[in-house]
């Protein structure tokens, strides 16, 4: 008789342990072997919260390695090419970033850093002040470049500076831009990964359009803001920054800097955070600066609020996370399970990424709402236990979509999901803020 397969906590721990290793290129951590295979910037900051829970120095290795990349104005680069590799695409010359070393794109990723570094400096001790002072250089660097004109929200300026790269929101302020051709183009995700998973070529195209656009302004932050034909404000980005800025001034407080701009921040932010309520959904939406629509669902970033210290719609957000519930069967999808636009399968239209559901948790803990963060957890849980840690997962069956061997999956099992009583318990974990 075959033995039953192991699939109980313990199991996975170790088998999030090798995926971290195996992950592992000396200072950082690819997100997935063969489809993301450099730096990406907030996998590596999810990996360092899985780094840290076997291998402290390690964890701190991983976000100097990103900062190591730093561009001068503070825009700290979604992806850092340090190797090579054929099988990636859009690579350096695409991207036409002149004289950078390491060689990286031209766009960022939502900023976790200071949340993740405050969470490691609890337990593990404070970072060297330069860390602190990198992290601050890029928090004004979104304000400056991203926000120019001080609203209070934040804007990306390509679907992939959200992380949530083929979201329905993005589909009307996309279809401004013109698609182009690249000579040579080919894409090599389909190479390893489900075509069904994964964005149409038609959004490619106006991807790699405006990644063409930023290089032919040689990615001037300035003419960027006033005239590139994608320019959205993002809920998710702005929660994440907003919670950001409020752990920089603990770490600030806690290094002895000077955190008075740092609390500017945080009221700009938190005054601004209002302008994403769409009324018409009953949740915060995305808001396209061009032409001051909003998207017109709510989308998994709609309870990010309470991660960023937004309560004021806390209650409504409940309501609405209670309906996603009962359109699905494991939380949180991505996009509104309800909507025509819900495909449980395709990259950021609907399955289940683990990050994000960390977050989300962590803002529920702490807004009051202890059992929705729990139940966030016990979910990611049992789809760990039972896809094991591929990118993300089918809200409707639990099974595994995307790449395989995925590195912010193995890390979120190791720091949070797993609980801390094998699987039993708790809580997601924040401190007092
Ligand atoms: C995709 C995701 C993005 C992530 C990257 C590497 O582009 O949308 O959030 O950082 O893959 O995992």
């Amino acid at each position: 008789m075959t033995p039953k397969p192991n699939l109980d906590g313990p199991d996975r721990t170790t088998e999030a342990v090798s995926v971290l290793r195996n992950n592992d290129r000396g200072g950082y951590t690819v997100p997935s072997q063969h489809l993301y295979p450099f730096q990406w910037n907030w996998d590596s900051l999810f990996a360092a919260l899985g780094w840290a829970k076997f291998d402290v120095a390690r964890a701190w290795t991983e976000i100097e390695t990103l900062f190591e990349a730093q561009w001068p104005s503070g825009m700290v680069p979604h992806i850092v090419f340090w190797s090579e590799s054929e099988s990636y695409f859009p690579g350096p010359d695409v991207w036409q970033i002149n004289g950078s070393t390491p060689p990286t794109s031209g766009i960022s990723q939502p900023p976790v850093a200071a949340t993740i570094v405050r969470r490691l400096a609890e337990t593990h001790g404070l970072p060297p002040r330069s860390l602190y002072e990198r992290i601050e250089r890029w928090h004004q660097w979104w304000h400056r470049a991203r926000d120019p004109e001080g609203r209070g929200v934040i804007a990306i300026t390509h679907p992939w500076e959200s992380g949530r790269d083929n979201l329905p929101d993005w589909d009307l302020p996309l279809s401004r831009v013109t698609p182009t051709l690249i000579d040579g183009y080919e894409r090599r995700d389909l190479d390893h990964v489900n075509p069904d998973m994964r964005p149409h070529n038609d959004d490619y195209e106006r991807y790699l359009a405006l990644v063409a656009y930023g290089a032919s302004k040689g990615w001037d932050d300035a003419a960027i803001a006033q005239e590139s034909p994608f320019w959205v404000a993002d809920p998710c980005l702005t929660a994440v920054l907003l919670r950001a800025e409020r752990d920089l001034v603990w770490l600030g407080e806690a290094i002895g800097a000077d955190t008075i701009e740092t609390h500017r921040r945080v009221d700009r932010l938190s005054e601004g955070f209002e302008q994403f309520w769409n009324p018409a959904v009953g949740a915060y939406c995305s808001l396209d600066l061009r032409t001051g629509v909003h998207a017109d669902a709510a989308t998994s970033a709609s309870f990010l609020a309470p991660y960023g210290g937004i309560n004021e719609h806390s209650d409504r957000l409940l309501d609405e996370l209670e309906a996603w519930s009962n359109a699905c069967t494991y939380l949180v999808p991505s996009f509104d399970p309800r909507h025509p636009s819900f495909e449980p399968l395709r990259y950021w239209r609907g399955p289940v990424w683990c990050m994000v559901n960390y977050m989300i948790a962590t803002g529920l803990a702490e807004f009051g709402a202890p059992d929705w963060a729990e139940r966030l957890r016990s979910d990611t849980s049992k789809l760990i236990t039972l896809s094991g840690m591929p990118e993300s997962f089918d809200p409707l069956t639990g099974g595994p979509v995307g790449g395989e061997h995925f590195t912010w999956t193995a890390a979120l099992w190791l720091a949070w999901a797993r609980g801390s009583n094998n699987g039993q318990g708790p809580k997601a974990e924040p401190t007092a803020r």
